[in-house]
């Protein structure tokens, strides 16, 4: 379905990013995965999948710096190609009650999970349609930018803009056959869930109609169908994978 395409994923280091990189390789894509601290993970996966004859290669990218994330798209520009396959994975979350937070929270979390998108969508999408490419962009967002968390108003802020940044995206590319969607995951087993309580933890699971947490690869497999042609007529929308917490 993606083989031999080119892929390239945000924050593959660890959790749902580190998901999604050993799927799409599975499938035969050549992934090219950006991490940002965990330089011994990244290397760990590479090696791993490496072994088992995937095609994967990463490298250091801080998303919040348009310097950097220019400086990186250039290197697998040149040694790679350009992607038809863009996992816009990279996030993290500050939270806070509002009052308290601060405006280094407000802008680490509008840095990372928004301003980076368009850093990085803005040059790979422009030379998906210079190169006639038929790409996919895939925006991960969450269910707490549709409908909203105490502690959480610079990550649902972040989430939220990202699903309208994909909806009007989705209508300016689609001309040129590149797709842009997003996922919206619920909770899901990841290190930026590790800090919840177990207390509040059973009592999220209790609103969840599945009554689990989800697990990574469930989300790596969304990201399969939105990369692959098996979703060929699907743009411009949002796919929730929550366990039925938002229905
Ligand atoms: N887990 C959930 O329940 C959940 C729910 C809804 C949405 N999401 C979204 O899904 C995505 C992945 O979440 P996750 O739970 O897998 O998170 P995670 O385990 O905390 O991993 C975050 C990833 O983002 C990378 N990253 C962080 N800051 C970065 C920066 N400045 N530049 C580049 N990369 C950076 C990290 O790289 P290093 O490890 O190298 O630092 C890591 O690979 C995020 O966008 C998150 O908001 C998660």
């Amino acid at each position: 379905m993606i083989g031999g395409k080119i892929a390239l994923v945000t924050g593959g280091s660890r959790g749902i990013g580190s998901a999604v990189v050993e799927k799409l390789a599975a499938e035969g894509a050549t992934v090219i995965f950006t991490y940002h601290s965990n330089r011994d993970k990244a290397e760990q996966l590479t090696e791993r999948l490496r072994a088992q004859e995937r095609d994967v290669h990463c490298l250091k990218l801080d998303i919040t710096s348009r310097e950097e994330v220019l400086a990186a798209l250039e290197i697998i520009y040149s040694q790679y190609g350009i992607p038809d396959i863009l996992v816009n994975n990279a996030g993290v979350n500050r939270d806070k009650l509002f009052v308290q937070m601060s405006e280094d929270d407000w802008f680490e979390v509008m840095n990372t999970n928004l301003n980076g998108v368009f850093h990085i969508t803005k040059s790979v999408s422009y030379k998906m349609l210079l190169n006639s490419k038929e790409g996919s962009i895939i925006n991960m967002s969450s269910v707490s930018g549709m409908i909203g968390s105490v502690g959480q108003a610079n990550y649902c802020a972040a989430k939220a803009g990202l699903l309208g940044f994909t909806r009007s995206v989705s209508k300016e590319l689609g001309r040129y056959n590149i797709r842009v969607n997003a996922i919206s995951p619920g909770y899901i087993e990841t290190d930026m869930i590790g800090e919840i309580p177990e207390k509040h933890k059973k009592e999220m699971m209790g609103r969840i109609p599945l009554k689990r947490i989800g697990s990574r690869e469930e989300v790596a497999n969304v990201v399969l169908f939105l990369a692959s042609s098996m979703s060929s007529y699907v743009t411009g929308t949002t796919i929730v994978v929550d366990g039925g917490l938002t229905s």
